[in-house]
């Protein structure tokens, strides 16, 4: 439990890691897999992995109730052939990747496999936090309804710094959503992880709300690469402390540069990232060194 907190020392985030002078251990290299020739093998993730690869066959071949909890940030099918303006979305970059181009029903196709997937590996009453925008997150939201899943929330993150809009045809686009449901049908959901008394301690005394203000990630977060859809580490920090306990094992899928993974490794978590880019993949790799790097350069006093 936090008691006292001091951000002065710790710019990154919104918290001091929980054991800032555990022992540097570096960072294992993303590991590539290939989808498995006999699709009945399982295989065990190893802890504190990223694997370079394609999430849904890649998660095909892991054994079920294996994560304590999920934190994924999926495409949000908002890259579009434009010519002209691009569409800039979370920061002050436009999503034009393929990873991020889908037809209608090519999305919910998608979208309903790899929830499918992350609820299979995911134990019974684990939280499965994802992320997404207006564009996105009532396709998730009715696959999830679909399923039968137990929404316990959706948090809204407002972006106080959220870029301009552009056309002056709408109101500003300055929040995202996430979705947190409980691995379980509606009617059986019980005992989710909530850190109800660390949350009210970060909010100064206060129940925290699902209203986050949170400025688009830094510059100073963005040092080894650039990614165009990249999360503040104060928010993904947030989740994981709300949602899950030291020592817990947290799957991200579609990791990117790696925040959730970030996050969980300076918050005592196990953590487990699958990314389909190579050079997204490297970032996170970097970022993640660093992180562990600077534990060493600032231990904790006697
Ligand atoms: C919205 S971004 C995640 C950003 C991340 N939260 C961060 O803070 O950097 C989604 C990521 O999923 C990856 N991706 C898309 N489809 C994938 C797939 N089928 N398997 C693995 N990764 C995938 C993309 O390359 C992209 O980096």
């Amino acid at each position: 439990m936090l008691t006292e907190l001091d951000m002065s020392s710790w710019a990154k985030g919104e918290v001091e890691p929980v054991d800032i002078g555990k022992e540097y251990e570096p960072v294992a290299k993303p590991l590539s897999v290939l989808a498995s020739k006999k699709p009945k093998d399982i295989i065990y993730p190893l802890d504190n992995q990223l694997y370079l690869g394609d999430s849904i066959p890649v998660l095909q071949t892991w054994p079920d109730n294996f994560f304590d909890a999920c934190v994924t940030d999926p495409p949000y099918n908002i890259a579009r052939n434009r010519k002209g303006l691009s569409w800039a979305f979370s920061s002050h970059v436009t999503i034009e990747d393929d990873w991020d181009r889908f037809t209608s029903s090519q999305y919910e196709k998608f979208t309903e496999t790899w929830l499918e997937e992350i609820c299979r590996v995911t134990r019974e009453n684990g939280n499965i936090f994802v992320f997404g925008s207006y564009h996105n997150i009532y396709t998730i939201g009715s696959i999830a309804a679909r399923m039968d899943l137990r929404v316990v929330n959706s948090i809204i993150w407002a972006k106080p710094n959220a870029q301009p809009n552009i056309t002056c045809r709408m109101f500003t686009e300055s929040t995202e959503q996430i979705l947190w449901l409980c691995n379980n049908t509606s009617k059986k959901a019980k005992k989710w992880t909530y850190n109800y008394q660390h949350m009210k301690e970060l909010n100064g005394g206060k129940q925290m709300r699902n209203y986050w203000e949170i400025p688009l990630t830094p510059q100073r977060e963005k040092t080894h690469g650039k990614h165009p859809s990249q999360k503040p580490l104060r928010l993904m920090e947030r989740l994981v402390l709300a949602g899950t306990n030291p020592g817990n094992r947290v799957l991200d899928c579609f990791a990117g540069s790696g925040s959730t993974l970030l996050a969980c490794d300076r918050l005592e978590r196990n953590w487990v990232g699958i990314e389909k880019d190579p050079v997204y993949c490297d970032i996170a790799h970097k970022r993640l060194e660093e992180e562990r790097r600077q534990r060493r350069l600032f231990p904790v006093s006697p």
